[in-house]
């Protein structure tokens, strides 16, 4: 991917909201329909610590327990994949920032590079209806094509819609227990950033309660109006 589809600047978004919210459902179509690249933390730290490299070997427990890893580590990884051709057109950023330090160096690392953030969307949802989203969820192992037991399920049972893989996995973080971990620290760390970016006039709301392809509606109306 080369460019974007607005071309004329980069197009880095800021997607936020709990465990469950849809960030990774919503950045995965945004990604293929205005070819911003999709950077989730969440799965360069999966990655790492399939991996097990140093930063996978430090992260592994406070993932498994539903806590923040570092914002050492953390930084580190982005700043690496940031740096990546692919990201020079736009970044739709997944899970980062998800602590004040995290947001000052994602601001400044954009700065650096002559670009910035120009909106920060935040799927706003109910928590009670996090842990049945998360609890349910699936991933295709071949494509990494995100399913849901009730609520995006394939057409055919069993057979991923995009590529034909018929092995499916679910994450090690995605228990009832953990869940309830996850929303704490979102709450308590990361909520916050929604003032940072009201305070920037950068705030996008969107319902993420209503079904995937209206919340994707809502999404897209807010990357067309931020990138006009
Ligand atoms: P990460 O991988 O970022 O997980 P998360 O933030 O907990 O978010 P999820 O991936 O669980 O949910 P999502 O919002 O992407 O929802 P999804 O689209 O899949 O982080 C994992 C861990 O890594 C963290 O706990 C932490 O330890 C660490 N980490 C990562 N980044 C970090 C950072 N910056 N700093 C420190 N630590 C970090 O949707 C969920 C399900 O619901 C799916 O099945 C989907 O099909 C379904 N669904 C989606 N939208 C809808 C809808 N509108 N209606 C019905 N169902 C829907």
């Amino acid at each position: 991917m080369d460019g974007n589809r607005f071309d004329d600047r980069p197009a880095d978004l800021v997607l936020l909201g709990p465990p469950g919210a849809g960030k990774g459902t919503q950045a995965r179509i945004l990604q293929e329909r205005f070819g911003i690249v999709q950077l989730s933390t969440g799965d360069l730290l999966r990655e790492a610590v399939a991996q097990g490299t140093p930063a996978g070997l430090a992260a592994k427990d406070v993932m498994a327990a539903g806590g923040l890893v570092s914002d050492e580590i953390v930084i580190a990884i982005l700043r690496d994949r940031l740096a990546a051709p692919d990201c020079a057109a736009g970044v739709i950023f997944d899970g980062f920032p998800r602590t004040a330090v995290q947001a000052e160096a994602l601001d400044a690392l954009l700065a650096d590079a002559g670009r910035g953030i120009v909106a920060a969307v935040s799927l706003e949802v109910d928590d009670a209806a996090m842990v049945a989203r998360i609890t349910g969820r699936s991933t295709c192992a071949g494509c990494g094509e995100g399913y849901h037991d009730d609520f995006k399920r394939p057409a055919v049972a069993g057979v991923c819609d995009r590529c034909g893989g018929t092995a499916f996995k679910r994450r090690a973080d995605d228990t009832a227990e953990t869940v309830s971990a996850r929303l704490a620290a979102y709450h308590a760390q990361t909520a916050p950033l929604i003032d940072h970016y009201a305070g920037q006039g950068l705030l996008r709301r969107v319902d993420a309660m209503a079904p995937i392809d209206e919340v994707t509606a809502g999404m897209a109306a807010v990357v067309e109006t931020a990138l006009a």
